[in-house]
This record gives structure tokens, sequence and C-alpha cells, in this order.
């Protein structure tokens, strides 16, 4: 069961970024959180942060993973390339956000990600990503 995390542009800076919409753990704070997790339900976790989106899709059409979870940060709102890398895949992909995206400005609460993906986690903080690993170890056991 491989799982591939991928975060977004401008994710790397987590922490010191708009910590009262984002928080004040660092991104690798959360990763070091994730792979507890993943440890604990028996799932094998790489994560990856990028900013450009090229590279995002480049790592997902090498494909090594059962299931994806990315958060996409702005490129939600923009990318139809990543949207189709994931339709590509045909591999379960999970959204997630930190922020809930739907309260936040108008420009925000479209996602061409959320059409691709099982299902999306947005407004939990840190632990959107927890929940999300639980929903993959979910659909990888089915
Ligand atoms: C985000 C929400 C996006 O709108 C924003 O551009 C981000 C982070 C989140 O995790 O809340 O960079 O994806």
């Amino acid at each position: 069961m491989k799982v591939l995390v991928i975060h977004g542009p401008n994710l790397n800076l987590l922490g010191k970024r708009e910590p009262g919409i984002y928080g004040t753990k660092s991104l690798d704070d959360i990763n070091k959180d994730i792979l507890t997790l993943a440890s604990e339900l028996g799932i094998s976790v790489k994560t990856v942060q990028l900013n450009s989106e090229g590279d995002i899709i480049d790592v997902i059409q090498k494909g090594n993973y059962d299931t994806l979870i990315i958060n996409p940060a702005a490129y939600t709102h923009t990318s139809v390339a990543i949207r189709d890398a994931i339709a590509g895949a045909d591999k379960p992909a999970i959204e997630v956000h930190l922020s809930n995206i739907h309260k936040r400005e108008e420009f925000r609460k479209k996602s061409f990600i959320a059409e691709v993906a099982v299902g999306q986690i947005s407004g939990f903080g840190p632990d959107s990503y927890l929940l999300a690993l639980r929903a993959a170890k979910s659909i990888l056991s089915k």
C-alpha cells in the first residue's frame, strides 16, 4: 500500500506563511505526523513538496503510488493540467486543504481537482492530512 502525499506551491513556508490561516506548524512537523500515523496504519507513505505545476504533473505521471493525497494549494483553483494528470493516472486521489476553501474568497471556492478526486477534506488544519490518510487506508482496504 503506497500513498504519495504531494504538497503544492508555497506549502514549504508553512509555519511562517499567514499563520492566522494556515497555523504555526511547519511542513516538516506535518510530515512527521503523517509518517507517524502511516506507520500506525501500516501504510507506506512518501511526501513531496513541489512549487511548479509541471513538477507536480511529472510526479503524478510516474504513478509510483496506489493512492494520491494532494494539496494542490493555489493550483486547485487554476490547473486544468493537474486535473487532467490525476484523471489520466486512473488511481484514487484525495484532495486536501488546511483551510476551509469554501469559507474564504470567492475564487477559492472553485476546485478543478474536486471533479477527479474521490473526495475533498478541507478546513481541519494539519489534521486534514491525517483524515486523508485514514480515508486512503479505507480506500486501499476495499
Ligand atoms: C490551501 C488553500 C488554497 O486556496 C491556497 O492557495 C493554498 C493552501 C490550503 O491548504 O488551505 O496555498 O490549499
